[in-house]
């Protein structure tokens, strides 16, 4: 309403001033039906949402991408910048949903995937990764493809995700990879409790936030990978799962270390949490709760590189 209403004040304007434009534009808005993608769950829409980001990469003022509410398939799709503004919003009220058979774009790698931008805020969405089919594949013990990561950043910077909604993601839900100043916030993530891949977010770069968020998967909530810095995860309810994991490290012989990740006001059910290498220089503060096997928590510090300084606080 409130859009027809402003749509329809800026026609007026329009007509009545058309010699003298206004000074202050709206940002340009391209919605993906205009370019064809069709909201009945099963046409590809892949082609039309890359035309709509085009646009919208494109232009010289900030613009929005809209994909209005309804079921769009979208097969793998890479939002490809460096744009030639860095005020960018997509705006989903619908649901994106991978393609059924997973065989197509399993071997991806990613889904959605935005590389090389600045300045993208992804506003709203369900994103549906059918998942079930390839972790059913993968449980028979049969040779499956590796899966796909829902919605990707890479050497992205000042990004935004907010009031995102990511179910039965094939492998990673969200991926935060080599970015700086990103604020994860309201976002939703879940999965059949019978996925064993899918985790959350590995985060591989500096000042990340994740904030408001409740994140369900049968992996880890926020899995926090090499080179990490400024992490700050708060008010975010984790689990069915593993927790937070810093890690997988240590995979390569050098690799960045992990620095300075706050975890603030987070509620763990039914997790359990994992082994980790050479850690140093962690408090741990004003933990609380109960558990529902003896250990409660467990430090499973490595043998070779033991822990050190590690600071218990009430
Ligand atoms: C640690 O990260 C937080 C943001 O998560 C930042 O505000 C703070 O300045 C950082 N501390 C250091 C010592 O870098």
């Amino acid at each position: 309403m409130a859009h027809t209403l402003s749509f329809l004040a800026f026609t007026l304007f329009f007509i009545l001033f058309a010699s003298s434009p206004p000074a202050i534009a709206e940002p340009a808005q391209y919605s993906v039906q205009s370019y064809g993608a069709k909201p009945d769950g099963t046409t590809d829409s892949t082609k039309a949402f890359l035309s709509a980001w085009d646009q919208v990469c494109g232009s010289t003022a900030p613009a929005s991408l809209y994909v209005p509410s309804g079921k769009f398939s979208l097969g793998k799709a890479t939002f490809q910048g460096p744009c030639k503004n860095s005020a960018i919003v997509v705006t989903i009220d619908g649901t994106l949903v991978a393609p059924s058979d997973y065989s197509s774009i399993g071997d991806e790698n990613n889904w959605i995937i935005f590389e090389d931008v600045d300045g993208v805020t992804v506003s709203g969405g369900i994103l549906d990764g059918q998942g079930t089919g390839l972790w059913s594949c993968k449980a028979s013990g049969k040779s499956c493809p590796e899966g796909v990561t829902s919605l990707e950043f890479s050497n992205s910077n000042n990004i935004e995700i907010n009031g995102l909604a990511s179910q039965d993601s094939q492998k990673f839900h969200i991926v935060i990879n080599s970015c700086q100043n990103v604020i994860v916030q309201n976002v939703k993530v879940s999965a059949a409790s019978n996925s064993q891949t899918p985790m959350v977010f590995t985060l591989n770069h500096h000042r990340v936030t994740i904030l408001n968020s409740k994140i369900g998967t049968g992996d880890d909530c926020v899995s926090v990978g090499p080179g990490t810095a400024n992490l700050w995860v708060e008010n975010v309810a984790c689990g069915p799962g593993h927790g937070i994991s810093i890690g997988s490290l240590g995979k390569k012989l050098e690799e960045d270390g992990v620095q300075n990740v706050t975890v603030k006001t987070t509620t763990f059910t039914g997790t359990e949490m994992e082994s980790g290498v050479k850690i140093s220089d962690v408090t741990y503060q004003d933990i609380h709760g109960s558990s529902a096997t003896e250990v409660g928590m467990k430090l499973d510090c490595s043998t070779k590189y033991p822990c050190t300084g590690l600071n218990w606080r009430m």
